[in-house]
């Protein structure tokens, strides 16, 4: 399976800087061998796009969408609105949007699903809080997410979605889950998916994200089971990321 690279701007760069990033970013050996992607926020993905041309590395992702295709839902935004920038992938349930804005794990099945059918991959971010782990029910937690974000979804032709595993002490904190950690619930998250969509599952990439930066990349990449990951602080710096794309893959 290709490994998924994602970078995650969150809430930095309007169009203008997102154009010079993407510039920039363009100018990066890059391996050939894995899939690349940028989540930039709704405004700046027209610049994004614009500033790609005609190259098609790296894919566009959103950071959010909406589950209607229209109506009166002010503010809010659509997937087939993010279909037509030609997004690839978009996030849903990012813990800073569980956390911030309410997103329920509810909310999160109704996102991936709209996607789904709007042919953008849902990449589905999951992770137990600091709390939630110290009392031991970090794998009960993870289990209730994915099984819930994944309610929804078709298991027909290909793969339904991308899952990140994502700590939520492990973001932005310097303190990553270590890659034994990673692995175990990795392996329980695939086991959720492989119970819905057989095997399938198989094709579905679970990615890792929390304080993933150029030194541990190349360990993350080389754990069973991690199928890439979604990059936020280290990814802000198009020569950095362009590091971290390198050391992903062995030379
Ligand atoms: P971080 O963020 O790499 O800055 O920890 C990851 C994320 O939130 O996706």
């Amino acid at each position: 399976m290709k490994k998924l690279l994602i970078a995650n701007w969150k809430m930095n760069y309007g169009p203008i800087k997102a154009g010079s990033w993407i510039r920039a970013f363009r100018r990066e050996r890059l391996p050939k061998d894995i899939d690349i992607a940028v989540a930039v926020p709704f405004v700046s993905l027209a610049a994004a796009r614009a500033s790609l041309g005609r190259a098609s590395i790296p894919a566009l992702a959103a950071q959010n969408t909406f589950w209607e295709d229209e109506g009166a839902y002010t503010g809010e935004v659509s997937p087939t609105m993010l279909s037509e920038f030609g997004a690839a992938y978009c996030l849903v349930g990012h813990s800073e949007r569980r956390t911030h804005l309410g997103e329920t794990d509810d909310m999160v099945a109704k996102k991936a699903a709209a996607l789904q059918k709007a042919g953008i991959a849902p990449v589905i971010c999951v992770g137990e809080t600091a709390a939630q782990r110290k009392k031991g029910e970090a794998v009960k937690a993870v289990r209730a997410q994915v099984q819930s974000a994944i309610a929804n979804l078709k298991g027909d032709g290909r793969a339904p979605c991308v899952v990140a595993y994502e700590p939520v002490w492990a973001i932005g904190s310097g303190r990553p889950c270590s890659p034994q950690d990673t692995k175990e619930m990795h392996e329980l998250i695939r086991g959720v998916l492989t119970k819905k969509f057989g095997h399938l599952a198989e094709e579905i990439r679970i990615i890792y994200g929390g304080s993933v930066d150029v030194r541990n990349i190349s360990e993350y990449m080389t754990t069973t089971g991690v199928d890439g990951a979604l990059v936020g602080g280290a990814s802000l710096d198009p020569r950095n990321f362009g590091l971290i794309c390198r050391a992903a893959v062995p030379a």
